[in-house]
């Protein structure tokens, strides 16, 4: 019988190559703190040549981890070399949630969890469109497109500056998902409910896009996954125009939750404290 004063200390990562600018230990490490939990949550870098020995790592459990989250350059690989990726991270194929359960090493993608959470929490309602704009198609878009269809919104147009990738993305994520030029921008916004930019448009030193978010339709929503700087030059041509904005802080600190509450047993919460202390953290760096 298990001693009953034995207590269980979980350790979690964040892995990347690199990874000390991830800010997922002040996240995890403040909902430790708040709930009062002996374990633990750190960075711990990994370069892809060595990323197959962690995973093996994890599943013998010499590495010392229960779990953790995985980023760049490792979500594609963490999704391949998993025993049980789930179906989201299958027809993502990328992952960024890890964790062991009886031996095998399991996977997840949760960052579109975050985006949908982020929008339920501050702009009820955004579901109620049936037609939702996305600008670009690289990596940080899948998660997006995939679930914004899994709730149900019917027509999703991705609109790229290079439209085979959009194109790849309407056939990875079925009949819905419709791919368009830069030059179809204007056409498919109108009446749209639901705008979301992916992209680094006006920060890469690229000129900002001069976009007309009047013509969507009355009371749509604006939402941006880049969350440095929090106001992106196109939420504040939004804002400027009028339209409801959401940043996309939100979408990093809920995708957070269930990892953590996977390697830790218990379900945080995302409050204004928390967003406050990475906002700090931004300023800072
Ligand atoms: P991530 O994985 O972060 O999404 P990415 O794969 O490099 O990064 O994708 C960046 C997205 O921003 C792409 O959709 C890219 O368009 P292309 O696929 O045509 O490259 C888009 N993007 C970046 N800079 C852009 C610019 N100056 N004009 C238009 N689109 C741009």
């Amino acid at each position: 019988m298990r001693d009953s004063r034995e207590t269980f200390v979980n350790h979690a990562f964040v892995t990347g190559y690199p990874i000390k600018h991830s800010r997922s230990p002040l996240i995890h490490g403040y909902w430790l703190k708040q709930l009062g939990l002996p374990g633990s949550y750190r960075a711990h870098e990994v370069r892809p040549e060595d990323f197959g020995g962690f995973i093996a790592s994890l599943k013998d459990g010499t590495s010392g981890f229960c779990g953790g989250n995985v980023t760049i350059p490792h979500k594609e690989l963490a999704c391949r070399l998993a025993d049980r990726p789930d179906e989201l991270s299958q027809e993502l194929g990328a992952a960024n949630t890890l964790w062991v359960e009886d031996g095998e090493v399991r996977a997840t993608n949760t960052d579109g969890r975050g985006f949908v959470a982020n929008l339920d929490e501050r702009a009820v309602g955004w579901d109620k469109t049936s037609t939702a704009v996305v600008l670009g198609a690289g990596g940080a878009s899948r998660a997006v497109i995939q679930a914004v269809r899994d709730r149900g919104i019917k027509t999703i147009h991705v609109v790229n500056r290079t439209v085979e990738r959009a194109k790849e993305l309407a056939d990875r994520f079925g009949p819905s998902v419709e791919a368009h030029p830069m030059g179809a921008l204007k056409e498919v916004m109108a009446g749209a409910g639901l705008f979301i930019n992916t992209t680094s448009l006006g920060m890469d030193g690229s000129e900002a896009l001069a976009i007309d978010f009047g013509i969507m339709a009355s009371g749509a929503v604006v939402t941006d996954i880049v969350y440095v700087p929090l106001k992106t030059p196109i939420l504040a041509q939004a804002e400027a125009q009028g339209l409801a904005i959401v940043d996309g802080l939100g979408m990093l600190l809920h995708q957070a939750v269930p990892g953590f509450e996977l390697w830790f047993g218990c379900r945080p919460t995302v409050d204004a404290a928390l967003r406050q202390r990475i906002i700090d953290d931004m300023d800072r760096h």
